[in-house]
């Protein structure tokens, strides 16, 4: 409700949004490695090495709720969301922003915010919601953000409706053609790459920085934590790396539950144009 009220983007901000474990952590890495690759040419260093991503795009409704603007960087006109598209300030809507939107197989979303959820639980001493009752819930749309099905719907009108404004992607393609991805990323951001860059392998370097291995072995993303406004528990940063895996839903949910969701999402998004991967 606080950004709601008063918050104001720069007309040249670009918001990374998103249902939570969807793949926030990896598009933030990559929006800002694409973003901030001229400051290191002819360096080896980026903050990516040594701030969890994060850490490197500040959240609307935890960082910014109170109207600091010393919580972000003004000159990296990036930040990002978990607010659904219809609960999203006007002023952002209404401005020339950018949003460039993840989702992904519904099934593995559910698996992922299940463990994160079960190791947030355990560190605050809290006994996890049995994996089942959990399910039970998130089929029933009751999930932080709103039903999932709901978010995706809201981004993905959005996109047809606004093309120029909102770039609508998915975990599962991005994972399959990485490269065209970043640098679809990076034309949409207005910063695209150059022959010479191209040539030089400046997608590669960036796709090997911001991969699951790579960044999940950072020290900063090993053994640190953040601490987020609004939620009193500092965060170990490890939980936001756990597989980085497309299926991994088969090794905890039954066939059944699989079909289950399956048939929800697929009766949801049902006349929309929209279909996910599966
Ligand atoms: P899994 O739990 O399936 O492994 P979010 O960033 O939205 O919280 O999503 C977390 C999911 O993205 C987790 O999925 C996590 O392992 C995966 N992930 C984190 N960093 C990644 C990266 N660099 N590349 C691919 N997947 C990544």
């Amino acid at each position: 409700m606080s950004v709601q009220d008063r918050f104001n983007p720069q007309s040249t901000d670009i918001f990374v949004a998103s249902s939570p474990k969807t793949g926030t952590t990896w598009l933030k890495a990559l929006t800002f490695a694409i973003l901030t690759r001229s400051r290191l040419s002819g360096s080896t260093t980026s903050s990516l090495l040594a701030k969890m991503p994060h850490d490197c795009v500040p959240f609307l409704e935890f960082q910014l709720s109170d109207q600091n603007p010393s919580n972000r960087d003004l000159a990296i006109p990036l930040l990002s969301t978990h607010v659904p598209y219809s609960c999203l300030p006007k002023s952002i809507i209404s401005s020339s922003c950018k949003i460039i939107y993840i989702c992904r197989d519904a099934k593995d979303a559910f698996v992922s915010l299940w463990y994160f959820l079960a190791k947030m639980q355990r560190s605050d001493n809290v006994e996890p919601l049995p994996l089942e009752e959990a399910f039970e819930l998130f089929c029933n749309g009751i999930a932080n953000y709103g039903p999932y099905w709901d978010h995706v719907l809201g981004y993905w009108r959005a996109s047809l409706e606004f093309p120029e404004k909102i770039l609508f992607l998915t975990y599962e393609e991005m994972k399959k053609d990485t490269a065209t991805h970043v640098k679809k990323l990076a034309e949409f951001m207005g910063c695209s790459f150059t022959l010479e860059e191209e040539e030089g392998g400046g997608v590669q370097k960036i796709i090997s920085m911001c991969s699951f291995e790579e960044l999940s072995s950072l020290e900063v993303n090993k053994n640190a934590e953040h601490r987020t406004p609004g939620i009193s528990s500092p965060i170990q940063n490890s939980v936001f790396f756990r597989k980085g895996e497309i299926g991994d839903w088969a090794n905890h949910l039954t066939p059944e539950m699989g079909a289950r969701l399956d048939d929800i999402m697929e009766k949801k998004l049902k006349g929309s144009g929209l279909k996910l991967p599966r």
